[in-house]
């Protein structure tokens, strides 16, 4: 065996265990530290969480945010969680409470957890780690979800809203009393290319919009009568497109669903139909 080759199969050797031991084993995405009860309120409330939701907390502690979710809101969830005691406390406080038809702690990784049946996912995570999240919560949620997160924002994803309220209880968390609370909706899927049907006074012919999405950010173009106009304004919003074209006082909403678009324009005080659907 050449020198080469040695230096290989010893390489193998070394490097293959460490990979499957740094699959693994769970990264850590955060020490135990409570949310505070005022905090959890608002997350929840400013979510909107209701009896028809089933909220699933990304590291969840005590479990106080899904338990509140179910006490409070009338929510089903499901705590996920790495630390043995955390989830057997949180089970049993949910069976005292009354509460264990309705919620579940289970330990597990959350990174591996399948959170596709979620309307509702919570997270108070190291910031790095909400990142490392964004790719998931984008391919497994439905359109429409909601993600919460506590003091760490999502880069490069704008909030539906955020909530802010100074709590004393921070200070010895976080060295200050500031705290936010992010909620995200998760969009529609919109990029690619669509022909639209505008109304009369509008265009003399169908439109066709180019779109481009980065997480929660839409840009792109539309081609209409001959001219190329950038998109101006683009919100979505789970699966509701807003947009301008640029140069034109034209207001487009619409709502996407799967692969058509259907709203109104709104242009010199009338409110008018418009369609669209996916070509490419
Ligand atoms: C800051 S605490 C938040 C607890 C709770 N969500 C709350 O807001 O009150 C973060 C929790 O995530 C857990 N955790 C860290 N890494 C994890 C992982 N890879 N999988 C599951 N849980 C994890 C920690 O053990 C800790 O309890």
């Amino acid at each position: 065996m050449s020198r080469q080759s040695q230096l290989g199969v010893l390489l193998a050797a070394v490097l293959l265990p460490l990979a499957v031991l740094a699959q693994d084993k769970p990264v850590d995405a955060g020490p135990y530290v409570p949310s505070p009860d005022s905090a959890v309120a608002a997350m929840l409330r400013e979510a909107n969480v209701g009896p028809d939701d089933y909220l699933i907390d990304l590291g969840s502690g005590d479990g106080k945010i899904v338990r509140t979710a179910a006490l409070v809101f009338g929510a089903r969830g499901l705590g996920v969680e790495i630390q043995d005691k955390l989830v057997e406390q949180s089970n049993e406080m949910a069976k005292k409470e009354g509460i264990a038809d309705r919620v579940r702690f289970v330990k597990q990784d959350l990174f591996k957890t399948d959170i596709s049946q979620a309307t509702v996912v919570t997270m108070y995570l190291l910031p790095q780690t909400v990142n490392l999240l964004r790719e998931k919560l984008l391919a497994e949620l439905r359109p429409g979800s909601r993600v919460v997160s506590h003091d760490y924002s999502l880069a490069g994803w704008t909030p539906q809203k955020t909530f802010e309220m100074d709590l004393e209880e921070k200070v010895s968390i976080s060295g200050i009393t500031r705290t936010v609370i992010y909620v995200y909706v998760i969009p529609a899927k919109v990029a690619g290319n669509w022909r639209a049907v505008l109304p009369a006074l509008l265009a003399a012919g169908p439109m066709r919009l180019d779109l481009r999405q980065e997480g929660t950010t839409v840009t792109g173009e539309a081609l209409l009568d001959g001219s190329k106009l950038p998109l101006a304004d683009a919100r979505l919003v789970g699966n509701e497109l807003s947009f301008r074209l640029a140069g034109r006082e034209a207001l487009f909403r619409g709502k996407v669903t799967g692969a058509a678009i259907e709203g109104t324009v709104e242009l010199r005080g009338k409110s008018l139909p418009w369609a669209a659907n996916r070509s490419g």
